[in-house]
């Protein structure tokens, strides 16, 4: 990774561990911030995907803003360096603590998901004596065609307002006295590979538009969200950024809006490895394991999702073995590949998963009680621990038993 032996980093840091390459988190930063150069833009990257410190960090220092879908996402976005004026605080259930510390401390406009969200939001404002900036989320009713456990902006979905009503809704907020209305913003689901999903949901947008500029209500901020598919394996089809760009510009272009992207997976999906060692082989009546250091508590989306990752060795293997490549949690989900054509690892080996840099490590637990795995951040030929693991004293002390 740059320009850090992965096995060096084995030599120190005890597996298994995430790790992160900075210059890949930039690159595609930029790549897609040329895409988008044309229009009036603003990138939020979606801190869920990966809410390290050192990751948002890197964005912040390329002018980036954030995604925020919690105070505890908030507070990490301010503390890694990202300004106020460049953070949008979407998500379903935002409650009155979080709505009035970041009216607070600033936001650059809230994504409101419901008329009750909306009043709440009216109401804190009010006793704060602010005017709060909002934008409504609006569900098109898409199917994006993605994973249905990563789906957003069907009606089914629990999220937004549905776009019917969205005419009504704006005017009602437009007669609240701590409101004030910049936008409109979209999220449709996430690892799309097929841009007519977006083209349809963009084409919603500006005739929305349409309608509220008649009724006098300006937007100045168009958030198309995220969604972005990267390339999980070789017969993953993905979109073209370019192409992704040039669609936005002719839906949206030319409404004299600034335009905000919550990209998180494209950011920093292909930015991370998972490196991990073999425990054991074992042969069963009708297979063969391979068992290793890291398990579903430590890397979700195999189980979650079904999803597959390629698994690599550190050390080039020759010859080919049949396994499942499985974790050492007690559960059947704990399996990362199935009947798997592995390279004929042995135990003790180092291996990597490609592509866990975003829903990696944010989605970890403690299950089985194994304390959280560190991360490492790699810069050209340097690398830090940019969480560490914590002890297991650590990890038990947060609990207490009364004397009942
Ligand atoms: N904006 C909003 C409002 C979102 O809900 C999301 C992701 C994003 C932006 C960023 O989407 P992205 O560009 O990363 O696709 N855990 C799942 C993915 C869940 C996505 C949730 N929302 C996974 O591991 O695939």
């Amino acid at each position: 990774m740059e320009k850090v032996e992965v096995s060096k980093v084995v030599k120190e840091v005890q597996t298994p561990f995430y790790l992160y390459s900075r210059s890949q988190i930039t690159d595609n930063f930029f790549k897609f911030s040329q895409a988008v150069s044309s229009l009036d833009n603003l990138i939020c990257y979606s801190i869920k995907a990966n809410g390290n410190l050192s990751v948002i960090k890197a964005i912040a220092e390329l002018g980036g803003g954030a995604d925020v879908v919690s105070l505890g996402e908030y507070k990490r976005a301010m503390k890694a360096g990202i300004d106020s004026s460049k953070i949008v605080f979407s998500g379903v259930g935002k409650q009155d603590f979080e709505i009035s510390e970041s009216l607070k401390c600033g936001l650059l406009q809230f994504n409101v998901e419901s008329i009750s969200e909306l009043e709440m939001i009216n109401k804190i404002s009010s006793n704060l004596g602010k005017i709060a900036p909002i934008a409504f989320r609006v569900n098109p009713d898409i199917d994006a065609g993605t994973h249905e456990g990563i789906s957003t902006g069907k009606a089914d979905n629990k999220f937004g307002i549905p776009l019917n009503d969205a005419l009504k809704i704006y005017q009602y907020a437009n007669s609240l006295n701590n409101i004030e209305i910049v936008g409109i913003d979209v999220h449709i689901g996430s690892q799309i590979s097929d841009l007519r999903s977006f083209e349809k949901t963009f084409s919603h947008l500006s005739k929305l538009l349409e309608r509220l500029k008649k009724e006098k209500i300006v937007i100045k901020h168009i958030d198309v969200g995220g969604g972005l598919g990267i390339k999980y394996s070789d017969t993953d089809s993905v979109p073209d950024i370019i192409e992704y760009g040039r669609i936005i510009e002719r839906a949206l272009g030319d409404l004299g809006c600034k335009i905000i992207f919550e990209p998180g997976r494209y950011i920093v999906g292909n930015a991370g490895l998972l490196v991990t060692k073999v425990i054991y082989k074992k042969s069963g009546e009708k297979k063969d394991f391979v068992i290793l250091d890291c398990a579903m508590n430590d890397f979700f989306r195999p189980a979650l999702y079904g999803a597959n990752h390629r698994i690599i060795p550190l050390k080039k293997k020759f010859g080919k073995i049949l396994v499942d490549i499985v974790g050492p949690v007690c559960e059947t989900t704990d399996t990362f590949l199935k009947d798997h054509k592995f390279d004929d690892i042995a135990e003790g080996d180092f291996c990597a998963f490609m592509d866990v840099g975003a829903y990696g490590a944010v989605l970890s637990s403690e299950y089985n009680s194994r304390p959280l795995i560190p991360e490492v951040m790699v810069s050209r030929s340097e690398f830090h621990v940019v969480r560490k693991r914590p002890s297991f004293e650590d990890m038990i002390e947060r609990e207490s038993m009364p004397e009942w």
